[in-house]
């Protein structure tokens, strides 16, 4: 077999064979490929797109180029979820110890930043001390101690989604609807859960843009659960303004750390309704019950003590998480009602200030970010502070930071 005339045949938008993806994706696991060539059929992919048979080889063979976790093991009900990527996206580190304070286990593979997206992992690591990477027995170990353990792609786990994803993450080849179906499931079923949902994030900062792709991409994560035999639950949320206040790694863990604290707001409320959903589907009860049950151990602190024996299980030390030294105002230049904040410039920004990867292997800057001020709907005065800009350097990012505020009169 020849690289080149596989990248040619998904270039003439043909199907490939399994045996023509294990050869270039097992390839560029093993460097047999390398990048350059893998960034062209990848780009070919986001193009030309995937059939379902090709799709749910892609996932078989992401999945099988690691282990998968043996669940017998594993004390009580196991649920796992997934957000397929946005601006602000702090779920993860709310959800997962709610699910845990209630008596269910959720053990998680994530990812880092992904493009303008963040990524849990990249979030988690912000924290001093923080393990993102767990052998199966920790894994193992940590879920029944703890109830929610998170780790990223090892060599253990899905390492082919590892290369695949941090190389998708700068070439442009974010987007796919293929791509990021067999990610995310490989991840999912190297850690057995029967339960999954998905945060299927659409709008501008999102990966998926509209209803109708987001609606795709469900149904493809749905049919290759069915074959593992998982019951995937999808739940279509907006993603056209960014999630809560704080964008930026360990800005986002800090604002988890308000919410689970007890701070009002739009990440509350959804982190209340996907918890709802997935314990009303996993544990078979009515979903006003459910909400009522995930309130209270919001309220009462349970999640917050969770979250804090969570990070302190895989070595975090949460009293160390720091933010970047400058913190600079961005003014408004008009009077006006505040209509948009939009989630992909504010998600590029944070690239910018240095909280993503532009380039393979770039080490990013976990405390720089920004923490918006005003709401849509706010009036807004001259002068009045949109939002808060936290850099490590003294460059002026007010011009690109005002682009993502629309005021109208
Ligand atoms: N999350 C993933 O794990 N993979 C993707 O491709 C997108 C979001």
């Amino acid at each position: 077999m020849d690289i080149l005339d596989i990248i040619s045949k998904k270039k003439d938008n043909k199907e490939l064979s399994r045996e023509e993806m294990e050869f270039a994706y097992c390839g560029y696991l093993k460097g047999s490929v390398p990048d350059y060539q893998m960034s062209s059929l990848l780009m070919a992919t986001c193009i030309n797109g995937m059939s379902f048979d090709e799709t749910l080889d892609l996932t078989d063979i992401m999945l099988k180029s690691g282990k998968i976790l043996d669940t017998s093991e594993i004390k009580g009900v196991q649920v796992d979820k997934h957000s397929t990527g946005g601006v602000g996206d702090k779920t993860s580190m709310i959800i997962g110890p709610i699910i845990a304070s209630l008596g269910l286990k959720m053990g998680k593979l994530s990812g880092r930043g992904l493009g303008f997206t963040g990524g849990t992992i990249d979030k988690l690591e912000s924290i001093p001390g923080f393990r993102v990477a767990l052998t199966s027995e920790e894994f193992l170990h940590d879920l029944n101690k703890v109830g929610f353990v998170e780790c990223e792609q090892t060599p253990e786990f899905t390492p082919l989604d590892k290369v695949i994803y941090n190389l998708r993450s700068v070439t442009g080849t974010v987007e796919s609807i293929p791509l990021i179906a067999s990610s995310i499931m490989s991840k999912k079923l190297a850690v057995g859960a029967k339960y999954i949902l998905i945060d299927l994030k659409v709008g501008e900062g999102a990966l998926i843009k509209n209803k109708k792709d987001a609606v795709t991409l469900a149904n493809i994560m749905i049919e290759i659960g069915k074959r593992y035999d998982k019951t995937v639950v999808p739940v279509l949320t907006d993603m056209d303004m960014p999630l809560g206040d704080n964008i930026g790694n360990s800005l986002e863990v800090l604002e988890a750390l308000d919410v689970l604290k007890g701070k009002y707001g739009n990440l509350r409320d959804l982190c209340i309704e996907l918890s709802s959903v997935l314990y009303s589907k996993s544990m078979g009860v009515n979903l006003d019950a459910a909400r009522r049950e995930v309130t209270d151990v919001l309220d009462n602190g349970l999640a917050y003590r969770k979250f804090l024996e969570f990070v302190k299980n895989q070595g975090g030390d949460i009293e160390k998480i720091g933010v970047a030294k400058y913190l600079k105002q961005v003014k408004s230049d008009r009077d006006g009602i505040l209509k948009k904040i939009s989630a992909y410039k504010i998600g590029v920004l944070s690239v910018h200030l240095g909280g993503g990867r532009e380039k393979k292997g770039d080490a990013i800057n976990y405390g720089v970010g920004i923490v918006l001020n005003k709401h849509i709907g706010d009036d807004i005065k001259i002068g009045d502070v949109l939002c808060y800009t936290y850099q490590d350097d003294e460059k002026n990012y007010e011009k690109e930071a005002l682009e993502a505020f629309t005021i109208v009169k």
